[in-house]
């Protein structure tokens, strides 16, 4: 039998809909577990109003999304070594001419983007809440997305929003779960009968389960410490569950 060839990059992207269900934490973390699996990763603050990701990560940024689309920077010259395998393009802060992308800016950003990947197995993409034009691109852009959500209702019906859009003006058909903020089993399975049901009865599409990530102390802690929680509390239940959703990277292929 021939051996499945992997895709190289493999494009993720992280976005949910709905604001603050934990998609640059989790982003941070899944990138540096991937990257102790001996990958080579690169994240990408695809939030190009309000840049987080180098602020958890306390990296001093000199170049950003701005100076690439608007000033022609080389992309590379605005990487970021945050580990040893872990790469990071900053977004920018407060630029909202950025936030709704222009034809020509879209087919920029995609050729760049391309550029700069080809170093690494895995570019993971944080994106902004919300169903504008930045989160629609990369959606359609990457390889597979990651919809972060939390059982609150106002989170499903965003991440529904954002579904029905993606899957009716631009055909994708394929979408991965991770369940964030969840205090137990029977939570966590409630959520995903929940939005399958409304995705099957509409969309005719199931909703690929990854898994849960807890709702842990531990990471409100760490984001205020400016510290992964998988390096600032390893055996915590929220870095578990990271590195078991790390492990089955392989299952998105
Ligand atoms: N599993 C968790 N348990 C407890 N707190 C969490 C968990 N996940 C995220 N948080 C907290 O929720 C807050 C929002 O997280 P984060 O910034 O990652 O969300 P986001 O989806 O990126 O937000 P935005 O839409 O504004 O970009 C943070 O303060 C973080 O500490
Ligand atoms: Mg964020």
């Amino acid at each position: 039998m021939m051996a499945q060839k992997i895709k190289k990059p493999l494009t993720l992207c992280v976005t949910s809909g709905k604001g603050g269900v934990g998609k640059t934490s989790f982003t941070i973390n899944f990138a540096i577990a991937l990257s102790r699996n001996d990958s080579r990763v690169l994240v990408i603050d695809g939030d190009m109003g309000l840049a987080n990701v180098d602020v958890l990560l306390r990296l001093s940024v000199k170049r950003d999304f701005r100076d690439i689309l608007e000033n022609g920077t080389d992309p590379r010259q605005a990487l970021i070594y945050a580990r040893p395998n872990l790469a990071v393009l900053p977004g920018s802060s407060g630029v909202p001419e950025l936030v709704t992308l222009g034809a020509g800016q879209q087919e920029r950003l995609g050729s760049l983007i391309k550029m700069i990947s080809t170093d690494f197995d895995y570019v993971i993409i944080d994106t902004a809440a919300g169903i504008g034009a930045s989160v629609l691109w990369y959606n359609q852009f990457a390889d597979h997305n990651i919809f972060l959500l939390s059982p609150d209702p106002t989170s499903m019906t965003d991440a529904y929003a954002l579904i029905k859009l993606l899957c009716r003006d631009y055909g994708i058909d394929h979408f991965n779960l991770v369940l964030n903020f969840v205090r137990g089993v029977r939570e966590g399975k409630h959520t995903v009968e929940t939005i399958n049901r409304v995705t099957q009865r509409f969309l005719k599409l199931k909703l690929a389960h990854l898994g849960n990530i807890p709702e842990d102390t531990a990471v409100r802690r760490a984001v205020l410490d400016q510290v992964p929680f998988v390096e600032q509390t390893p055996g915590s239940k929220a870095a578990r569950a990271i590195h078991e959703l790390a492990q089955r990277v392989h299952t998105l292929i």
